[in-house]
């Protein structure tokens, strides 16, 4: 049940930009890892507020198809944070009714990543309550030409003139769920690092300068009620779109 009224609709989707764990890890002469772990929590209590928010889908940009040329030793230690949370939280996402799904091309991580991956999305895959979406070795840029090249492959008597963003926006990651309503990003880049860049054409950003690990359900409530003062007009005057 969403906790607000319709004059203040609760973003149906939230996509998040996790940043900052490596900032906030040096503010305290810690090793970025330090960041990283406790950034799970922080993902934990987000997950909790958005199922309690009754937000329907939440995508989280967890490894960037860029974050490859990080050193070796961080991607390690990300790839074992990736395993542990497969390993240790879905059976709980799970009896929360949180169906899981990870977007990106899942070939590139180790055969047990993998196998966690299959396992748990065939697990939660009836669930209900809220859509979890991990983005993982995901890029924006290769959602869009696979989203190509599987149109091109579905209709291969079609000319290239036939391809409109209609036609193709059922190719690309999450088009059975609608596009993100709210971005957030933290760490306080105001950028979009190749996420979701197709479908957040008409997505309201919030970028606050909290690091990741600090995020928490208060940090949640502020990014949606400012997505609440809004006026989303999707290339219409204000006039229209205060008629409907
Ligand atoms: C986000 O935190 C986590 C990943 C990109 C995997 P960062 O590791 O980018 O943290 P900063 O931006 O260096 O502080
Ligand atoms: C974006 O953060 C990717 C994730 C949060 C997974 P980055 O830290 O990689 O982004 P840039 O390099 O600052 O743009
Ligand atoms: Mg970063």
């Amino acid at each position: 049940m969403s906790e607000s009224s319709n004059d203040s609709p609760i973003p149906r989707h939230i996509a998040i930009i996790m940043d900052g764990n490596g900032r906030w890890a040096r503010k305290r002469m810690l090793p970025r890892f330090v960041g990283h772990k406790k950034g799970v929590n922080a993902l934990k209590r987000v997950i909790t507020r958005c199922g309690e928010l009754g937000v329907a889908s939440l995508t989280l940009f967890a490894f960037s198809t860029e974050n490859w040329k990080r050193p070796q030793e961080e991607v390690n230690k990300l790839m074992g944070l990736f395993l542990e949370a497969l390993q240790n939280e879905v059976s709980k996402l799970h009896e929360n009714g949180v169906r899981l799904r990870v977007i990106g091309d899942r070939s590139a991580f180790s055969e047990a990543i993998q196998a966690h991956i299959a396992r748990a999305e065939a697990l939660t895959a009836d669930n209900r309550r809220l859509n979890l979406n991990v983005a993982a070795n995901y890029g924006g840029r290769a959602d869009i030409v696979q989203a190509v090249k599987s149109w091109q492959k579905a209709h291969p008597e079609e000319s290239i003139e036939a391809l409109t963003p209609e036609v193709l926006t059922p190719f690309l990651a999450l088009s059975d769920q609608c596009d993100p309503d709210l971005l957030i990003r933290t760490g306080g880049e105001q950028r979009v690092s190749n996420f979701m860049i197709w479908q957040m054409a008409y997505t309201e950003y919030y970028f606050t300068p909290t690091l990741w690990p600090d995020f928490d359900e208060v940090q949640v409530d502020l990014a949606v009620a400012s997505y609440q003062q809004r006026e989303r007009r999707f290339g219409q005057t204000s006039e229209q779109v205060s008629s409907c």
